[in-house]
């Protein structure tokens, strides 16, 4: 077992909570709480239709002030992103044949709540993100702590795999949460997360998630992203130092065939790139982002 402490690769460091900032909506309605979000919180969380706005805002600024992702700051959690995914149907018959998914960097785990609401059996799903505060939010969002049977856990996915956490803080000795689940899952929900990182480590994390999934045909990546139509790296929003890589489909499929080749698997990726309001210009012009931004949903299936 290796107790080094590499450095994380992940590139968001801080970030400041400024609300006047384009990605975060200020002015918000009933109106821009989507119907299926609506109806989660409603029948499965049990809140009273006139309580829901006001208690996603400050469940809102709660999650803001811990990181002030665009995700968070434009309600995108309330899209329950999974259930718009093209193969979203495909995947409850799957998770109810006990087949496993991890939505990884889950935030709230508000897709962990739409599937469970959808059928899937919530003990055959897991949740992990960095920050362990977002699983607690996410609790204190749907109001379930004390009867959802998913699992929940922190880490960070560029860890050390081997079994410790690259915390610079501990000792070096936690188990990392993802060990546990090395080819043993069948599918992976990473939404709004590869875009967070350059190229390079979106290889490095390409290949550990290839390491996660069952070794067979069929295991599966599906998710949605930033993409554009130019693919390349663009400067972080939060730390100038830093790049983030926007896909399109044909850098998507590189990507996945050169850790294919890598790893010795074959991947076959589909994606879409759509021109969607809130993915696009809105963004940061200032920073020189908008043209060809378009939101990008993914699959990628082993073969
Ligand atoms: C932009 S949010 C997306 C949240 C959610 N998937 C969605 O679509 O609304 C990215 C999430 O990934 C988590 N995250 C960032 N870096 C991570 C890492 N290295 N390992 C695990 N989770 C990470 C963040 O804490 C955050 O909750």
């Amino acid at each position: 077992m290796s107790h080094t402490h590499e450095r994380p690769l992940f590139s968001e460091f801080g970030g400041s909570s400024d609300k006047n900032v384009p990605w975060y909506t200020r002015d918000v309605d009933d109106s821009k709480i989507s119907k299926p979000a609506r109806e989660l919180l409603q029948t499965y969380s049990g809140i009273p239709a006139d309580e829901i706005l006001p208690h996603v805002l400050a469940m809102r600024d709660r999650a803001w002030s811990i990181h002030p992702y665009p995700c968070i700051g434009r309600l995108r959690f309330l899209d329950l992103s999974i259930i718009q995914h093209p193969l979203f149907q495909t995947l409850i018959p799957r998770l109810q044949s006990s087949q496993t998914l991890l939505d990884l960097g889950c935030c709230f785990g508000q897709d962990i709540r739409a599937l469970v609401a959808a059928g899937a059996p919530a003990q055959n799903l897991y949740g992990a993100d960095l920050r362990p505060e977002y699983t607690q939010l996410g609790y204190d969002l749907f109001k379930d702590r004390d009867r959802l049977q998913a699992t929940f856990f922190s880490a960070n996915i560029f860890a050390d795999q081997e079994g410790t956490d690259a915390d610079p803080d501990d000792d070096g000795k936690t188990e990392n949460g993802f060990a546990p689940l090395r080819g043993k899952l069948d599918i992976i929900h990473a939404a709004s997360f590869f875009h967070l990182f350059s190229l390079n480590e979106q290889r490095a994390l390409a290949r550990r998630l290839i390491a996660l999934l069952r070794p067979l045909p069929g295991s599966l990546v599906i998710g949605r992203q930033a993409g554009n139509v130019v693919a390349g790296e663009m400067p972080s929003r939060s730390d100038p130092s830093k790049t983030t890589f926007r896909h399109n489909g044909d850098s998507w499929w590189d990507m996945w065939d050169a850790v294919g080749r890598e790893t010795g698997t074959e991947w076959r990726t589909e994606v879409g790139l759509k021109e969607v309001e809130g993915w696009s210009s809105g963004m940061g012009t200032e920073e020189g982002r908008g043209e060809g931004d378009r939101m990008m949903v993914f699959a990628v299936h082993r073969l």
